[in-house]
C-alpha cells in the first residue's frame, strides 16, 4: 500500500529519497515525506500529495545528510494530510519511522504511551511507533553500540499487525535499523551504501544485489555494513541474492504510461515465462516440482485462491486443471476463503497466485491453508516475496516488474504459467490426448499471436472515442470467455471509473437485461466456438434493446451485424484469455487517456494490498 524507500552511504541522501520515492508511487499516492540526519539532529519534511511535491518545500534543497528514510502513503488511519504523512517523529525528536502496514493494537499502544506522559498530534497508528521506541530506549541504562537495536526490538515486540519499518536515530548518526513482518522490505548493496526499498524495481537502477529479509529480522545498516540479528538479537548470517531484471524494465522506454509499456511486453512476458518448461518436442518440465503420480491422484481438490485480476488468472487455471487432469478444482476470493472455514486436508492442493506475493489477504489465506494440513504452490513474479517464503513449493512468472497498478503482462504471465502447470499435471497422471498435444503448439505459437492481437490498437482506440462518456458498460462472456469478461470489466472501472459489471451471457435474462436500454454499451466476448452460437444470441437480445456493441472473437467465426467487431487470431480455448484480454486492456487504456486521467496511478488504489 505504501512505498518505503531508504538510504545509507556517502552521497546526499534527500533526491536519491525523492527519486526512489517516485519509482514507488503507484503503491501509495496520497502524501509523501522524508527524514535525514543532519549535523545530529533529524529533518522531517512531509506533505500532503503526491511526491513531487517534495521538490517544492521550503529548505529541502538544503538538505546534505546522507542517511534517511522516505515514504509514500495510501492513506489507512487518519485522511492524507501533512500531519498523517510519514515519517513521523517521537516527542523527544531522537526518532523517526516510516512505516507500510497496520498496527493493530494502536488504540491500545497509544494508551499505554499517553499514560506514560507522550502526546500524539497525527491520527496515525504509525505514531506509536517511535514512541514506543522511545519509552524503550529511555528505559535502557546500557549505553552500548546495541541499545538503538534493542529499543527498536523492544517496540516490535508489542506490535500487532503487520509492519515495514526504517527508523533512524539523531544519537547514531551513522545507522539506520530496518525490520519488516507480513509487509514488504528488501535492501540493495551498493559500494559503501545501503539502499532500502518496498520492492525492487524502485532501486534497481543502483544495484542488482540484494538481501531478502524475513519476518521479524533486524537489520541495523551503515554504510559499508548489514548486520541481521533475530528476535532474540542473536546475529544471523544472511547472502545477497542477484537479480536478474535489468533497470529498464523498470522505465517507461518512451511509452506514454507504465500500463501501455507493459500491454506491449506481453509477448515477452510469455515468452519469458513459457521458458524453457516447454520444449518443442512437447515435454513439461517444472524443475522445482516434484508432484508423484500418486499424490495427485489422492487429490480431492485443489483451491486456487487470490484476489482480483490474480484470481481471474486462476479461473482459467481451474478451467485447465478440470479439463486435462479431472482433478476437482475451485477458485476463491482469498478475503473470503480465509473467513469461510474451508473443508481443506492433506487430500488438497492450494495454489496462491498473486504478482506481488505480499497481498495481505492471500497470504493469510495460504497460512491457514498450512495450518489445515494442505500442501501449499505460490505463484508470483517476485523472487524472494513474502508467499514464496511460507508456500510449500514455488513457480514464478517471468513478466518482470509491473508497475501500473492495473495489471497486464501479470496477468496473462500468470495465465500461461498455471496452464503449463495444468499439462504438466497431466503428464504426471499420464494422461495424454490430442487437445492437450494441441495446446502444447498453440502454446509455443502465442508470442506471435499476441503481437498480432496487438495490432488490434487502432481500431479499439477508435471505439473507445465512441463510448469513453458512457456511465455503465456491460461486459457477457460464455465459459472461459465469461472469465475475461471479468478481467475486463475490472480493469475498464479501475482506471476509467465508469461503473461496469461482467456476467455470464446466459444469466443477463434472470435479471441483469431490466438495465439494457438505449445506447448502453455491452461488449461481447465470444472466442469459443463451441459457445459463439449461443453468445451470439444472448448479445442479439442486448442489441434488440439499443445497446451499443463491442464483439471481441476469432479470425474464424463469422459474424456480423454488431457496432464493432474485434477479432484476435485463433488458439486454443484454454489459453484464448491471453488474446482476447489484449484488446480489452486497450480498451480500458484508451478509455482512461480520453478521459483524462492518471492511468498508472488511479485513484483510491495501490499496487500492492498489504493489509486486510
Ligand atoms: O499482487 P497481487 O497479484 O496479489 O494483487 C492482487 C490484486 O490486488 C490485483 O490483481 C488487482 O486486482 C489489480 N490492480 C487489478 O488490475
Amino acid at each position: 500500500m505504501c512505498g518505503i524507500v531508504g538510504y545509507i552511504g556517502t552521497k546526499k541522501a534527500s533526491p536519491i529519497l525523492i527519486n526512489g520515492l517516485l519509482r514507488l508511487e503507484y503503491r501509495g499516492y496520497d502524501s509523501a515525506g522524508i527524514a535525514t540526519i543532519e549535523k545530529n539532529d533529524i529533518s522531517v519534511m512531509k506533505d500532503k500529495g503526491r511526491v513531487k511535491n517534495l521538490y517544492n518545500l521550503k529548505g529541502i534543497d538544503d538538505l546534505t545528510g546522507t542517511i534517511g528514510i522516505a515514504h509514500t502513503r495510501w492513506a489507512t488511519h487518519g485522511k492524507p494530510s501533512k500531519e498523517n504523512s510519514h515519517p513521523h517523529i517521537d516527542n523527544s525528536k531522537t526518532f523517526s519511522v516510516v512505516h507500510n502496514g497496520i498496527i493493530e493494537n494502536y488504540h491500545e499502544l497509544r494508551k499505554f504511551l499517553g499514560d506514560n506522559g507522550y502526546t500524539f498530534y497525527s491520527q496515525t497508528d504509525t505514531e506509536v511507533i517511535p514512541n514506543l521506541i522511545h519509552y524503550y530506549y529511555s528505559k535502557d541504562n546500557n549505553n552500548d553500540e546495541l541499545k538503538f537495536l534493542r529499543a527498536v526490538r523492544n517496540a516490535c515486540k508489542e506490535l500487532k499487525g503487520s509492519f515495514a519499518i526504517e527508523v533512524i536515530c539523531k544519537d547514531y548518526p551513522d545507522n539506520m535499523i530496518v525490520v519488516r513482518k507480513d509487509s514488504p522490505l528488501v535492501i540493495g548493496k551498493g559500494e559503501n551504501e545501503n539502499y532500502i526499498s518496498s520492492d525492487i524495481p524502485a532501486i534497481l537502477s543502483f544495484t542488482r544485489s540484494f538481501y531478502l529479509l524475513n519476518d521479524l529480522e533486524f537489520v541495523i545498516l551503515s554504510r559499508n555494513d548489514a548486520k541481521f540479528y533475530d528476535i532474540d538479537l542473536k546475529p544471523i548470517k544472511k547472502d545477497t541474492k542477484t537479480i536478474e531484471w535489468n533497470a529498464s524494465s523498470a522505465e517507461k522506454d518512451g511509452y506514454d504510461d507504465y500500463m501501455l509499456k507493459e500491454i506491449h511486453e506481453q509477448p515477452t512476458a510469455i515468452r519469458e515465462t513459457i521458458g524453457s518448461k516447454l520444449s518443442e518436442n512437447g515435454k513439461c518440465d517444472f524443475e522445482d516440482l516434484d508432484f508423484t503420480k500418486e499424490y495427485l491422484k489422492s487429490l480431492n481438490k485443489i483451491y486456487i485462491v487470490a484476489c482480483g485480476t490474480a484470481m481471474h488468472a486462476g479461473l482459467a487455471g481451474k478451467n485447465a486443471i478440470e479439463k486435462l487432469c479431472k482433478i476437482p478444482t475451485e477458485v476463491d476470493i482469498a478475503s473470503e476463503f480465509r473467513y469461510r472455514d474451508p473443508i481443506i486436508d492433506e487430500k488438497t492442493l492450494c495454489i496462491f497466485i498473486s504478482q506481488s506475493g505480499e497481498t495481505a489477504d492471500t497470504i493469510a489465506a495460504l497460512k491457514l491453508s498450512k495450518e489445515k494440513g494442505a500442501k501449499t504452490l505460490a505463484i508470483s513474479n517476485v523472487i524472494g516475496s513474502s508467499i514464496t517464503r511460507e508456500a510449500d513449493f514455488s513457480i514464478y512468472t517471468h513478466a518482470g516488474p509491473e508497475i501500473a497498478v492495473a495489471s497486464t503482462k501479470a496477468y496473462t504471465s500468470q495465465v500461461i504459467l498455471i496452464t503449463l502447470l495444468a499439462i504438466y499435471f497431466s503428464q504426471v497422471l499420464e494422461i495424454n490426448n490430442e487437445e492437450i498435444n494441441n495446446l502444447k503448439i498453440e502454446i509455443l505459437e502465442l508470442p506471435k499471436k499476441i503481437e498480432e492481437a496487438l495490432k488490434t490498437s487502432e481500431i479499439v482506440k477508435e471505439f473507445s472515442k465512441r463510448v469513453y462518456q458512457e456511465k455503465d458498460i456491460f461486459f457477457l462472456g460464455r465459459g472461459i470467455d465469461e472469465t475475461v469478461a471479468k478481467e475486463g470489466s475490472l480493469k475498464l472501472k479501475e482506471i476509467s471509473y465508469i461503473h461496469s459489471e461482467s456476467y455470464a451471457a446466459g444469466e443477463l435474462k434472470h435479471g441483469p437485461i431490466a438495465l439494457i436500454e438505449n445506447g448502453i454499451t455491452v461488449v461481447g466476448i465470444m472466442t469459443d466456438p463451441k459457445l459463439v452460437e449461443k453468445t451470439i444470441s444472448n448479445i442479439q437480445e442486448v442489441v434488440t434493446r439499443g445497446a451499443k456493441t463491442l464483439i471481441i472473437t476469432n479470425q474464424n467465426i463469422d459474424i456480423n451485424g454488431f457496432d464493432m467487431v474485434i477479432r484476435i487470431p485463433n488458439t486454443s480455448p484454454f489459453i484464448s484469455p491471453i488474446l482476447s484480454i489484449i484488446p480489452l486492456q486497450l480498451f480500458s487504456y484508451y478509455i482512461s487517456k480520453e478521459k483524462g486521467l492518471d492511468v498508472d496511478k488511479p485513484r483510491n488504489l495501490a499496487k500492492s494490498v498489504t493489509v486486510e
